[in-house]
């Protein structure tokens, strides 16, 4: 297992369109593996695999949700491969969204908020199941990266502009480096 580097904005690769995945191997299980590692760290819910620079269709989400309030926050690994919507509803809700390559920035997305999904898994196994709330959110934000679309891009031009200039003027600082 390995810690990998985040890519944040405005790094060109993540507007990339990933490539979906022709064979679930080991090769890719060790990345899942290493996604999962860097997604803990971070730390954040969910990861998608062009964030570390590789552009194929894969994502790890671990909601990571105490089973009671304030409780200690029980680990669920999901792995979606070649991930897919087969049908929304029209309700949407808000979601105060962050990204881990938007660094410390949030702002509230609107998002159907059930959905059919269909993936594999990280055996090949197909899944299809209907999906909402928190799971719902992270699934729909991941599956943008792989359509090389962040959470900012669903926002004004006027907040989006500012959310760069924002995390532009804390690498200035210091704050946080660019990765
Ligand atoms: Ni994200």
């Amino acid at each position: 297992m390995a810690l990998l580097p985040i890519i944040e904005v405005p790094d060109p690769r993540l507007k990339q369109i990933s490539s979906p995945v022709d064979e679930v191997n080991d090769e890719l299980r060790a990345l899942i593996s290493d996604m999962f590692e860097t997604m803990y760290a971070a730390p954040g819910i969910g990861l998608a695999a062009i964030q570390v620079g590789v552009p194929k269709r894969v994502l790890v989400i671990d909601l990571q949700e105490p089973e009671e309030e304030d409780g200690e926050p029980v680990r669920d690994p999901r792995v979606f491969i070649n991930p897919e919507i087969v049908e929304h509803s029209d309700q949407e809700v808000p979601y105060n969204e962050g990204c881990l390559s938007v660094p410390d920035q949030y702002a509230e997305v609107d998002r159907p908020d059930r959905i059919r999904a269909r993936w594999l898994d990280e055996n090949g196994a197909a899944h299809e199941e209907e999906i909402t709330g928190l799971l719902a959110v992270c699934l729909q934000h991941e599956m943008d990266h792989l359509n090389g679309i962040l959470f900012i891009d669903h926002l004004s031009r006027l907040k989006r502009e500012m959310i760069l200039r924002k995390i532009a003027k804390a690498r200035r600082e210091g704050g946080k480096k660019a990765a």
